[in-house]
């Protein structure tokens, strides 16, 4: 008789109690108070005081220098990029496992996006890999604290400085995390955080970049809104006018509104208190995997002091196990009888079906452009194999649940493993999909 619930055996936890895990997005009264008194103000558009207010508490949370909100994560990245005056036929070094927007961002303002492989055990850069990619044109990386690990960070600022290439952090994933006391997005000279509505912070869009200089908080200002300098009107981070206001830059509307920053308002004060708490059930969790054979939990560096989770994740064994990743998150998603589930890390992006820089017309520059555009031409094997076979992963709201949840999941983990000669007759193929939530 089969065991496994994806075989029609007694599942862990029945799919009628679905409902009993936590979900996400979340939102309190005060929220809704906030986003009614907005409505009725005239006060609908950008730069208005609670998105400044907004901006200030959540720079000062991550302890960086400056901040300002922008459209999306995805045009941080843009306009980090820009206002490190980075562009045609410059090179970026970018990890070849990230949603496609840290790439794609690069080939935007018609840079190279050069794909770096990542750790195994992290899944975030592998610094040596980066160094061996630096060239004489290379402008700056983009490091991407992944899911709910993060770089040696101290190593690689080290490493920029010594090639004087220029660092941003990609910051979607972790709004809270900090390393030896600081904040993920004040190391960088330019960060970028995504408010979509999977991540820590939410406002259903929307996205934020941090700075380390007056000079750069004013470009970043002036690139969100049309080009317009900052005018100190309000005043913000007690800053001046820009020094030089008359010559405005060429740029687009990547503002955000006001009814956006009550909800970011809401997310922040939430955030500590989440952040904490996933991350204890992050260790709870990781200390009952540890003990299942051919599973192994993700690396915490030792610098690391408090970690946000974007998602969960953890490997198996292959080769061990016998199975896949696609065969073992179906069974214990089967197990727990999740609205959502476990899932294969992000493609690589020499493989993505969403990373396709060749089918835009703009990016035709000229023919060494095009060839250096091809996401194939990147060696990724660490990256390919966490996405197609070692690789598990599931969005943070499974963290937001009870430790007694947490005893399912590692049950549901464990009855696979104990069960596994029964899975290896299940042939299952891709988990990831392109959801909505799962950007
Ligand atoms: C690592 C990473 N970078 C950038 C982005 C882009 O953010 P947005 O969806 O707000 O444009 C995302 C979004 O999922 C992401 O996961």
């Amino acid at each position: 008789m089969a065991k496994l619930a994806l075989n029609g055996g007694k599942a862990v936890r029945a799919k009628s109690k679905a409902k009993d895990w936590a979900t996400w997005p979340v939102s309190d009264a005060a929220d809704a108070k906030l986003v009614a008194e907005i409505t009725k103000s005239n006060r609908w558009s950008y730069d208005g005081p609670i998105e400044w207010d907004f901006a200030e508490k959540f720079t000062a949370y991550q302890k960086a220098k400056y901040g300002v909100c922008c459209a999306n994560g995805t045009v941080g990245i843009q306009l980090a990029l820009e206002a490190l005056e980075i562009g045609a036929y410059d090179e970026v070094i970018v990890p070849g496992m990230t949603w496609q927007a840290t790439a794609a961002a690069c080939a935007d303002v018609n840079a190279i996006p050069v794909l770096a492989d990542v750790e195994p055990d992290t899944w975030n850069l592998d610094l040596d890999h980066v160094e061996s990619l630096i060239t004489k044109k290379t402008r700056a990386v983009i490091v991407v604290h992944l899911y709910g690990c993060v770089t040696d960070i101290t190593k690689l600022v080290k490493l920029c400085k010594k090639h004087k290439i220029h660092l941003i952090e990609d910051c979607a994933h972790q709004h809270g995390t900090f390393w030896k006391g600081k904040g993920v997005g004040s190391f960088g000279d330019v960060a970028s955080f995504s408010f979509q509505e999977s991540k820590v912070i939410s406002s259903g869009e929307g996205g934020f970049n941090m700075c380390k200089t007056k000079d750069l908080f004013y470009r970043l200002y002036s690139l969100r809104n049309c080009g317009r300098p900052y005018e100190a009107s309000p005043v913000v981070f007690g800053l001046k006018k820009a020094v030089d206001i008359s010559t405005a830059l060429q740029s687009g509307n990547y503002r955000i509104t006001e009814w956006q920053a009550a909800i970011l308002q809401g997310g922040l004060r939430r955030l500590d208190k989440q952040v904490k708490g996933r991350d204890a059930n992050a260790i709870y969790l990781n200390k009952q995997l540890e003990e299942i054979d051919g599973v192994m939990p993700m690396r915490r560096r030792k610098e690391v002091t408090q970690q946000s989770y974007f998602n969960y994740s953890f490997r198996i064994d292959p080769k061990e196990l016998k199975v896949t990743n696609a065969q073992f998150c179906a069974a214990v998603n089967a197990e727990l009888g999740l609205g959502y589930g476990f899932e294969a890390p992000y493609e690589p992006l020499n493989m993505c079906g969403l990373y396709k820089p060749r089918t835009k017309v703009r990016h035709k520059l000229d023919k060494e452009y095009w060839k250096a555009l091809n996401p194939k031409r990147h060696k990724l094997p660490v990256c390919v194999d966490a996405h197609t076979k070692s690789g598990v992963t599931i969005h943070h709201q499974l963290l937001m649940n009870k430790k007694k949840d947490m005893d399912d999941v590692a049950a549901a983990v464990a009855k696979v493993v104990d069960n596994i000669d029964e899975l290896r007759k299940n042939k299952t193929k891709k988990t990831r999909k392109y959801t909505a939530l799962a950007d």
